[in-house]
């Protein structure tokens, strides 16, 4: 979602703010702004668009001693000029750009109208800094002033601020919303993540919620707000270098990353096995065992590999439940007397499971984490982490931190059962994905086949269904074309009725439990004119099957089909030209409700 940069007296100003948003362009966004301070004026370019049509907007030399900049993704109000960000205040006295969302911004908005202040925008930013000018104006230092601020906002936000008269300082403020520091050799810089700041900053401090303050070249002073909560903080390196973030030759990152999967499970296999051991923490193995439920949350892909964990997890014979994130935040259903939440999510920032953990909190039940990035707000928030290590993710659409993820349980499950025999099951995998790359013009082939269909059926039993979800939601997701999944059986109870001639069908099967029945749905709908793709493996293959993968145990198949799945959708998206990784409207991050 949106993206925030920001930096103080750099002689590549300019350069460092237009890198910056465009390494952010991953998060997704649809607007583009920077505001730059020189000498107590502040000159603002913003547009609705592309980085590089903020590119041509900002002159090419550009004298200032402070500048910020943001890519918005819209929650309040169209992408168009106006409520692009940097925002100013009536009186042009503090610039502001903001990621989130604040709930209570109409009740601050008519507070500060009858104060005699206007608003231009539809967004809840242009209330942030008018606010701060309020109380600014109230005879508060800008400090005083963005402290009051924040303590009248309800929901979500990651500040950069400029003040008319102080040229070389850039306030912060932040909660729920992602903010990193990263101190260079002469100067300090501000940035949503690592990305914009790696070329530039050696050591980094990750904002927490409820902190704010201000960098200089020299200096950085963190408040909070809670004086109680104020102490020194330190600087840490990152194993992000700039090369992890290049696309190394690949057209696209979608394509890149799809193909680190067999590398994705053998970090994982490195971290968490070693010498025929199980690296996983004992009191969290224990708890595990003690939880007479584990309830997995999650949100999308996240979803899709946490309903995997749930089959891992329920066949050796723990009660589990899965909920998409957002549902349980206002539905919390917990049966169990002692359970333990699974909270699943690459960015680890995404706001529907921020919400969540709020109320794993006040149950006091254990909480572990999932994710793919170390220092995240969910890794920050609960008792156990276990890192994802699939390097970073910069498509929006997710592929290889699914296949941690699923690798990750897999993994879980055996160490609970202690089945050391899962790391010869994994070099089979390994083998089989190496396998599927070596094949894929095989699918490229397929996806020329469907991606002219304006609907596309997946279907699969088991864990098969569980792939066809992710399958579906990922050809949604890049190439627009509208899909479904459904359990091969739940076929003739509605969804049939959408089956008609030349509809593509795509079908998982990878369980001999289920293969043959279904087969037998896949004779019903190509009986009504469906084309149908069936994706075995070599166990259970017939002839015209359009795709086998090589053989693997059954419970690690969504390991090698949701590859298949990944490029059917990566080529038609392909084919179809589409912005394949950064997709219309969509963020990497989800980081508002
Ligand atoms: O960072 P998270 O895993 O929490 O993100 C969850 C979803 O927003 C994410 O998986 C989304 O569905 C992806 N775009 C799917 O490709």
């Amino acid at each position: 979602m949106c993206g925030i940069v920001g930096t103080i007296g750099e002689k590549a100003l300019r350069t460092y703010l237009i890198e910056g948003l465009r390494s952010l362009e991953y998060r997704g966004y649809d607007s583009a702004g920077t505001s730059f301070i020189d000498q107590g004026k502040v000159t603002t370019y913003r547009l609705p668009g592309r980085i590089a049509d903020l590119e041509g907007l900002v002159p090419k030399e550009v004298t200032a001693s402070a500048g910020i900049g943001h890519t918005r993704w819209a929650t309040h109000g169209e992408p168009n000029f106006t409520n692009a960000h940097p925002h100013t205040s009536n009186r042009g006295l503090f610039t502001l750009v903001h990621n989130g969302v604040i709930d209570n911004f109409r009740i601050l908005k008519r507070k500060l109208e009858t104060q005699g202040f206007t608003f231009a925008s539809d967004t809840d930013t242009e209330v942030i800094v008018n606010l701060i000018e309020f109380h600014y104006l109230k005879g508060l230092t800008p400090l005083k002033a963005i402290q009051k601020t924040i303590e009248e906002l309800d929901g979500s936000y990651a500040l950069a601020i400029l003040f008319k008269e102080e040229n070389e300082r850039i306030y912060f403020a932040k909660l729920h919303s992602p903010l990193v520091i990263g101190k260079g050799e002469t100067t300090h810089y501000l940035a949503s993540d690592y990305l914009p700041m790696l070329a530039y900053a050696k050591t980094f401090y990750i904002v927490t919620d409820y902190q704010y303050g201000y960098i200089e070249q020299q200096d950085v002073v963190v408040k909070h707000l809670d004086p109680q909560e104020e102490k020194p903080i330190t600087f840490h390196e990152t194993e992000l270098t700039v090369d992890d973030i290049g696309l190394n030759g690949y057209p696209h990152y979608m394509l890149k990353e799809i193909e680190e999967s067999p590398e994705v499970v053998k970090r994982i296999a490195d971290n968490y096995f070693d010498d025929n051991h199980f690296l996983f923490d004992d009191v969290l193995l224990q708890k595990m065992k003690e939880a007479d439920q584990l309830i997995f949350l999650a949100c999308g892909t996240s979803y899709h590999a946490a309903m995997v964990g749930r089959r891992y997890f329920e066949e050796i014979g723990k009660t589990c439940r899965v909920y998409i994130a957002s549902e349980f935040a206002y539905y919390p259903e917990v049966k169990g007397e002692n359970p333990l939440f699974i909270v699943i999510s690459q960015s680890g920032e995404t706001a529907d499971l921020i919400r969540c953990v709020q109320l794993i909190k006040q149950r006091g039940n254990p909480l572990l984490t999932i994710t793919n990035t170390k220092g995240s707000s969910l890794d920050r928030a609960s008792d156990f982490t276990l890192l994802l290590y699939a390097g970073m993710e910069i498509a929006v659409a997710s592929t290889k931190a699914y296949i941690a993820q699923v690798g990750l349980l897999a993994l879980l499950r055996a160490a609970l059962m202690g089945n050391n025999d899962i790391l010869t099951d994994f070099i089979q995998v390994i083998a089989g994905m190496k396998n599927i790359i070596d094949s894929r013009d095989d699918i490229e082939t397929i996806a020329q086949q469907i991606m002219s269909a304006p609907s596309a059926f997946f279907l699969g039993r088991g864990l098969d269904y569980d792939v066809a979800v992710e399958a579906s939601l990922k050809l949604k997701e890049i190439t627009y074309i509208h899909s479904e999944a459904f359990p091969g059986g739940e076929l003739k109870h509605g969804p049939i009725a959408l089956i008609s001639k030349n509809v593509p069908v795509i079908a998982f099967i990878s369980d001999p439990i289920t293969a043959a029945a279904l087969r037998s749905n896949l004779e019903e709908v190509k009986a009504r004119g469906a084309l149908v793709y069936t994706i075995s493996n070599l166990a259970l293959a017939k002839e015209d099957d359009a795709f086998i993968t090589p053989n693997v145990k059954v419970y690690l198949s969504p390991l090698l089909k949701v590859i298949v799945a990944q490029y059917i959708s990566y080529f038609a998206a392909l084919h179809l030209n589409r912005d394949i990784d950064k997709p219309r409207n969509l963020a990497k991050s989800v980081t508002v409700e």
